[in-house]
């Protein structure tokens, strides 16, 4: 139950079985050009998708620096540990960086987004970090965010790495011009594999102005794929495997079921958790449907909690980040999460609180799960 990696299906894993393949060959071919379209599915996109064999920070990179030049002015939402990094690469690729910065746990509103808009001309992209992994929190406005980039004449970037696959997405209607997420989340592929796509002028901007980099010069993915439908440098082949065969199953379940699914578990787990008085660390109109961040009963220890439910019980969950760390622990809700995960760990966290010495309402917290489970 971590906010990743999540569990891999069996499935995927034998995948990784496969003989390595010559990347320079047709059965990589095959391989890779299936991977892709499958990916702009799930991404709701006819732009362009690059595969790159790198963890999530990768694909964030490769959106910073084949987009951001010295100058340029950026707006970016800032409530955590990855939207703080984002601003940071932002800061290193010499922007300009307007941070709208709000406490944890809450996330700057759509009026805050367009004021920023009114009061900065020229600005070059709108960044964003949809799903605010460290604190549980979610943009909830991406559909809306386009009136304000295409006014500007602005790009729009969304870091999906924790949400895409979890989370209603619809990359060409909502007018994103780049969007990135991790294999190891809510697609639940091994990590490795990352994700970008790339919109037709976002891509024209990357080539008329390509980057001094190297392994993340989206660019030469582009004419590599244009060409031969190869990548540039060597694919991590078990991954690309694995990754393909996590597409096949995402699109076998469907989006909308695999939305509703994230959607009806996380209701389950908030209300559950929340019958045994644990209260959400994000404020209602900002949290995540993938990742549940509690807030600690008074008094309950974080390692002894988290390491008596993963030795006891072999359920794994995540302590907080930074200043969070002691005060809150963090539910993954995304990926292979059904019925059996959240009924599962509502009562195991319910046992690890009576070995602690607290009175727990296991029953009704149990109870209130199933019943919204029943919305399955
Ligand atoms: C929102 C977000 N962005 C970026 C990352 C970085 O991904 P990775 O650890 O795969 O590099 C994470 C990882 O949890 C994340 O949650």
């Amino acid at each position: 139950m971590l906010p990743g990696p999540t569990n891999v299906p069996e499935r995927v894993t034998r995948a990784m079985y496969t003989p390595i393949i010559n990347h320079r060959s047709d059965d990589f071919v095959e391989l890779y050009e299936d991977t892709v379209e499958k990916t702009k599915k799930v991404f709701q996109t006819q732009g362009d998708a690059v595969c790159l064999s790198a963890s999530g920070t990768g694909a964030v990179e490769a959106s910073v620096v084949n987009l951001i030049k010295k100058g340029d002015r950026v707006i970016i939402p800032v409530n955590g540990e990855f939207s703080s990094r984002l601003a940071q690469m932002l800061e290193w690729a010499g922007a300009t960086v307007i941070k709208l910065e709000t406490p944890p746990g809450e996330n700057a509103s759509f009026e805050d987004v367009k004021e920023a808009f009114d009061n900065n001309k020229n600005i070059k992209a709108f960044y964003c970090v949809w799903n605010e992994t460290s604190t549980g929190t979610m943009i909830k406005y991406l559909d809306k965010v386009k009136d304000l980039t295409s006014r500007n004449d602005s790009f729009y970037v969304v870091d999906g790495v924790s949400i895409v696959g979890g989370e209603e997405l619809y990359v060409d209607k909502w007018g994103i011009d780049i969007a990135m997420t991790g294999a190891q989340k809510a697609f639940a592929a091994p990590p490795g594999i990352s994700p970008i796509v790339v919109n037709a002028r976002a891509k024209k901007y990357m080539i008329e102005n390509p980057p001094n980099t190297m392994y993340f010069n989206l660019p030469r993915y582009f004419k590599y794929y244009e060409e031969s439908k190869h990548t540039p440098f060597t694919p991590a082949l078990p991954l690309l495997y694995a990754y393909r065969e996590a597409l096949n199953i995402i699109l076998e379940e469907g989006l909308d079921k695999r939305i509703n699914r994230h959607r009806v578990c996380s209701d389950a787990l908030y209300s559950g958790l929340g019958a045994m008085g644990f209260t959400p660390f994000a404020k209602e109109d900002s949290r995540s449907t993938v990742v549940i961040a509690l807030n600690y009963l008074e008094g309950l220890e974080d390692k002894i909690f988290r390491n008596t439910l993963a030795n006891k019980f072999r359920v794994l969950v995540a302590g907080g980040f930074g200043n969070l760390k002691g005060k809150v622990f963090r539910v993954g809700c995304m990926g292979e999460v059904n019925r059996y995960h959240v009924m599962r760990t509502i009562s195991a966290i319910s046992s690890t609180l009576d070995m602690m010495g607290y009175n727990t309402k296991t029953l009704d917290a149990l109870k209130i799960a199933e019943e919204k489970l029943k919305a399955l």
